[in-house]
């Protein structure tokens, strides 16, 4: 008997300051996975500046799908289905990918499927670990989300709790910038806080009382940059390894007490993280110490798979598709989707 055809995606992500472009076939195994980073470029300004990202979305966008098709070995009729990040994001760097896939869509006639950016970061987890499928729960933390998520099934999703302020990535960005780490932080962090003693600063570990799943890094954060600002004050010299990696400890703390709680009240045995902060090797590695303990099954993409790209863009739209998922002409950057709107 022939083998079937695999389904294969060609997958477009430019929701921020990754232009991306990936070959995924049946939602697990990637054929390419190229991004084109413009850190470099922001880095000047300490952040992103969004319309320098679009107009640079709009200079390297084609030439990323061509690398892709190119690296996967693939033509455009080889392709079967278009999947495109169409939201959260900026709209004007979202903009770019959502015409790019359209127009591709309509030229060669084929399915387009916009996807929600966090259900391709969850999604990143399905790439590397063919035996992971729903139900389990997923802690997104990444620049602009933090979110517990429980994935009941492929594309149903149930969030349990958020950030009611920061990000994670985002406290992390902001903390690294105050001393004086440049942009973007979290790397940044990690890397200095190898140096650095995580008690050496007592940083507050906040928790949101009314709500047991939501988190909060904005008063963690301050607390950190008044530590700075009397350190300043005062002509204290400032230790940046040791507040690195308290502030880093203080974070992965209070993920980690979600963590567990989600895991005991809701009693599922299987959790992935996913997001550009779950790249962090010492949080990776607390976090899977802590699960191996209760005998808990633990995920997490490559560290690649974890910042934006667009393989796990493919991931997502894969599911999406076999589940009858169709997007028209008329689809939209919509910057502030929410997760399950999708
Ligand atoms: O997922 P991502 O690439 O973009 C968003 O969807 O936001 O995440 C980017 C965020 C940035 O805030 C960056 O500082 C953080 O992830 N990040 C890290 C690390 N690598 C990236 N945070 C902590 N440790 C890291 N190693
Ligand atoms: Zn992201």
């Amino acid at each position: 008997m022939n083998k079937p055809e695999p389904m294969r995606i060609l997958a477009i992500e430019t929701s921020c300051d990754e232009t991306a472009a990936a070959v995924v076939e049946n939602g697990r195994k990637v054929l390419s996975n190229v991004i084109f980073s413009q850190i470099s470029l922001h880095t000047l300004y300490g952040g992103v500046v969004p319309e320098i990202a679009s107009r640079k979305h709009i200079e390297k966008i084609n030439q990323v799908i061509t690398e892709a098709l190119n690296q996967a070995d693939k033509t455009l009729d080889e392709i079967d289905a278009i999947g495109v990040t169409y939201g959260p994001g900026l709209v004007g760097a979202l903009l770019v990918g959502v015409a790019e896939a359209k127009s591709i869509s309509y030229a060669k006639k084929l399915p387009l499927i916009g996807v929600h950016h966090i259900e391709g970061h969850i999604s990143a987890n399905y790439i590397e670990n063919p035996d992971l499928e729903p139900p389990f729960l997923c802690l997104v933390v990444s620049g602009g989300h933090t979110h517990l998520v429980k994935v009941n099934d492929y594309g149903k999703y149930e969030i349990l709790g958020r950030t009611v302020d920061d990000a994670a990535g985002e406290a992390f960005d902001k903390v690294a910038r105050a001393i004086g780490l440049g942009y973007p932080g979290g790397p940044k962090i990690e890397q200095i806080s190898h140096k650095g003693n995580p008690d050496a600063i007592a940083f507050p570990r906040a928790h949101v009382a009314e709500a047991a799943y939501h988190f909060s890094f904005s008063g963690m954060k301050s607390a950190a940059l008044n530590y700075l600002n009397n350190c300043r004050m005062q002509g204290i010299e400032i230790a940046q390894a040791d507040v690195a990696a308290s502030f880093q400890q203080a974070v992965i703390d209070v993920l980690l007490g979600t963590i567990k709680k989600a895991l005991d009240e809701t009693g599922i045995q299987t959790f992935a993280l996913a997001g550009g902060v779950a790249s962090n090797g010492t949080l990776r590695k607390a976090v899977k110490e802590a699960l191996d303990r209760r005998g808990v099954a633990f995920y997490c993409p490559s560290p690649i798979l974890c910042t934006d790209n667009a393989a796990m863009i493919g991931a997502a739209a894969y599911y999406d598709y076999m589940a009858g998922k169709r997007s028209g002409l008329d689809l939209n950057a919509v910057p502030n989707l929410k997760l399950g709107e999708a």
